[in-house]
């Protein structure tokens, strides 16, 4: 056997009262895309900090190729061996392409930098690479996909061959995801090391060879994805069988098409979509697909306050919808879980307690005077129904698993009790089985006669709206009742069964 990559043994790493990593072990050998997964808190982000040099485990070692890793002081030895694209980007928005390429070491031709040789080398370095982005292109102008290629590449060229990649699919559209695994297989073959971090497992099955699984802090399994079926991974993953797992899922419903409509969009346009009719009736849950750029989450966020089309009305039972207001529509009865929970949706420095209530703080006190005992208790209670892995309501809400924070965003969304709910990719980032109890919520709501617009590109969140309108260059192509078939779906979002 070959002598592994990397390989970690006996890894334990706490944080105050949270043991993050129990008996955390990993061994990815040369030339394998291996994927890491496990439930949402399992640890996997955890052990890729360790991996990447941020920060040293408690206990247990880390060796690369067979060696000690190097001290955490020396960042340039950890850069030639290893990086991690996160969803997050870690390049500078503000800057170009080969800008972001060689920050801190762009060429200098007598003390200046010389634009010509780093557009140069810029150029040289995405072209070996076979990446197709403009390197004098704003970064923040580029498609997630190319600058998750962009910050690759950056990686390889200091040296690594090893490329963590921490949910990266998370906000990609379908097309997307395809257009990453064929650069990732492209890569591979060119002799580059992937960890893959998913909650998507039919892509682990896609792209890896080999699968890691943690559970509550440990190690569980480490086996080729082939002698892996999807059933035993999720078993595995949570600890209990898939059935068990499904019967919590089952949802009979009748749909009630006299409710009254809660939500009347009319005629809405704007730089993203035109000319868009939207009802939700009360007790209606109504999905909303289309590929990243299709308009549906514009239009969606439009809903939420974020932004003013240029023309058309919503009404909220009854009442004119303020546009461009975020404050307005909460007020007005608009609950949201957004796009981007870190920029939108939760305040880091607060607890988790303090997030999951911040939007009620109104209704649960009298003239203003919020009990700390009772915006406890509500949160205690939002924590425990959305399964939310946490040490309590006191802890910050920057020391949760990505997983978990979605959920806290969810919990807050819901705590407000709207009248129409609109929820933003709810899932994304979300675990098998927090799924379910996550999308329970979503039930429950709307059993109490909210109005639920779901805008996802996950058809399990799609399957259990009432209908589907499938958007395409900003406007309705499809509309698809409860029961449609993947394909079905998939080619109208395609632009595949429409002219
Ligand atoms: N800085 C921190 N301070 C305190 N606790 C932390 C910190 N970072 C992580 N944790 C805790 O460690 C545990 C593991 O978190 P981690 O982020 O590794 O999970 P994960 O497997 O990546 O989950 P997800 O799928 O939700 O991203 C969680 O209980 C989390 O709350
Ligand atoms: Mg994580």
């Amino acid at each position: 056997m070959s002598t592994p990559l990397v390989e970690a043994r006996g890894i334990v790493k706490r944080y105050g009262p949270t043991t993050a990593l129990a008996d955390g072990r990993l061994t990815v050998l040369p030339g394998e895309s291996h994927a890491l997964v496990g439930r949402n808190g399992a640890g996997k982000s955890t052990l890729v900090t360790l991996l990447t040099g941020l920060q040293a485990p408690d206990e247990g070692t880390v060796r690369f190729d067979g060696e000690a890793a190097p001290p955490l002081a020396d960042r340039d030895a950890w850069r030639r061996k290893v990086a991690c694209v996160y969803q997050r980007p870690t390049v500078v928005p503000e800057l170009t392409v080969a800008e972001n390429l060689f920050i801190n070491r762009q060429p200098l031709k007598r003390r200046f930098i010389s634009w010509r040789r780093l557009k140069a080398e810029a150029t040289e370095l995405l072209d070996a690479w076979d990446v197709h982005v403009d390197p004098e292109a704003r970064t923040a102008d580029l498609k997630v996909e190319d600058r998750q290629m962009v910050e690759i590449a950056r990686a390889l060229s200091f040296g690594a061959r090893f490329i963590v990649l921490d949910e990266p699919t998370a906000q990609l559209d379908n097309r997307e995801i395809e257009r990453l695994f064929s650069r990732m297989r492209a890569l591979q073959d060119s002799g580059v090391t992937f960890l893959f971090i998913s909650h998507h497992l039919q892509e682990v099955y896609e792209v890896c060879q080999t699968v890691t699984v943690l559970r509550d802090a440990r190690w569980i399994t480490t086996a080729p994805v082939a002698d892996l079926p999807r059933a035993a991974l999720v078993e595995a993953m949570a600890g209990e069988s898939l059935e068990t797992i499904a019967e919590q899922a089952v949802q009979e419903r009748i749909v009630d098409d006299t409710a009254p409509l809660l939500l009347d969009a009319r005629g809405l346009s704007s730089e993203s979509f035109e000319n868009i009719d939207l009802t939700v009736r009360r007790g209606e849950v109504v999905g909303l697909a289309g590929s990243s750029a299709s308009g549906k989450i514009e239009l969606a966020e439009s809903l939420t306050g974020l932004h003013t089309p240029t023309s058309g009305t919503a009404h909220l039972d009854g009442k004119r919808l303020p546009f461009g207001d975020v404050q307005a529509a909460l007020n007005a009865g608009v609950g949201c879980v957004p796009r981007d929970r870190h920029a939108q949706g939760l305040v880091i420095g607060m607890t988790v307690g303090d997030n999951a209530t911040m939007s009620v703080l109104d209704r649960l006190g009298r003239f203003g005077f919020v009990g700390t005992e009772r915006k406890r208790a509500v949160a205690t209670e939002l924590i425990e129904r959305l399964d939310v892995h946490t040490e309590g309501p006191d802890q910050p809400v920057s020391d949760l698993s990505g997983g978990n924070a979605q959920k806290v965003v969810m919990a807050r969304a819901l705590a407000s009790d709207p009248r129409l709910l609109v929820l933003i990719n709810p899932t994304a980032g979300v675990d098998v089985k927090s799924k379910e109890s996550l999308l329970a919520r979503v039930d429950s709501a709307r059993e109490d006669g909210t109005a639920v617009l779901v805008v996802s590109d996950e058809l399990d969140d799609l399957r259990r709206c009432d209908r589907v309108l499938v958007l395409f260059h900003g406007r309705v192509v499809a509309e698809h009742e409860a029961g449609w078939r993947d394909h079905e779906l998939i080619a109208s979002i395609e632009g595949v069964d429409h002219g």
